[in-house]
């Protein structure tokens, strides 16, 4: 998606060998209007599929997933990664490794959000080594629910997430994909 990658182009900056940072409009303040846009493009993309419920994780997934709903008009769910007075009884559960933070956190969705009768999108900020959209498809499965795909904001390509969804026969779209940092700079992958 052409605006997207002028945004990551003018706005995102490399840290180190494998770390984009955009938090100008994604990932702490966020631009309404590209999300919307990209709302849109998860919409034209997974139009034909019977999809009832968008579903990501808290917290940068959020925004684009909420703009993908409005481009559907279907509810948004966000698994929880901590547990509340108010969530901790009759959930969905899964573990998530960070290989970043060497460490495993739970994710966590009421049963009342998602059943069998659900088919789903997974809209996340990043695709990096996949752990988040993994825990996500385990809660799919102990729901019962059908996965529709996976939509990704930015993708990149040399980490191991893409890998595992394509071996799993997953339709992914990812509106940026990233094949590599050089010299501070974004290559983008051409398809
Ligand atoms: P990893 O730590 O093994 O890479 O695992 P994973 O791919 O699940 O990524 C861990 C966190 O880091 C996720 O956010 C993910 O969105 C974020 N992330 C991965 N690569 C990048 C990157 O290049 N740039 C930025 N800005 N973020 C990246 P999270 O911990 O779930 O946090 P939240 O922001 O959603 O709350
Ligand atoms: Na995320
Ligand atoms: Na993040």
């Amino acid at each position: 998606m052409k605006l997207l990658e002028t945004r990551i182009q003018q706005d995102g900056q490399v840290l180190g060998a494998d770390v984009l940072k955009v938090d100008s409009f994604l990932n702490h303040q966020i631009d309404p209007d590209l999300m919307a846009a990209l709302g849109q493009a998860f919409y034209d993309s997974f139009k034909d599929a019977p999809i009832t419920k968008i579903l990501t994780v808290e917290s940068s997934g959020i925004a684009p997933a909420l703009a993908t709903g409005m481009a559907f008009h279907l509810p948004v769910v966000f698994a929880r990664k901590h547990k509340s007075l108010t969530l901790k009884d009759n959930l969905y559960t899964a573990e998530v490794y960070s290989f970043t933070k060497k460490t495993t956190n739970q994710i966590s969705i009421s049963t009342k959000f998602l059943s069998a009768d659900d088919t789903v999108l997974i809209i996340d900020d990043f695709l990096a080594n996949g752990q988040a959209v993994e825990g996500l498809i385990d809660i799919i499965g102990q729901a019962g629910a059908t996965l529709a795909g996976v939509g990704i904001v930015i993708e990149k390509t040399f980490q191991k997430g893409r890998k595992l969804l394509d071996d799993r026969h997953i339709k992914v779209t990812s509106l940026a994909r990233i094949q590599a940092f050089e010299d501070g700079q974004v290559v983008f992958a051409q398809d």
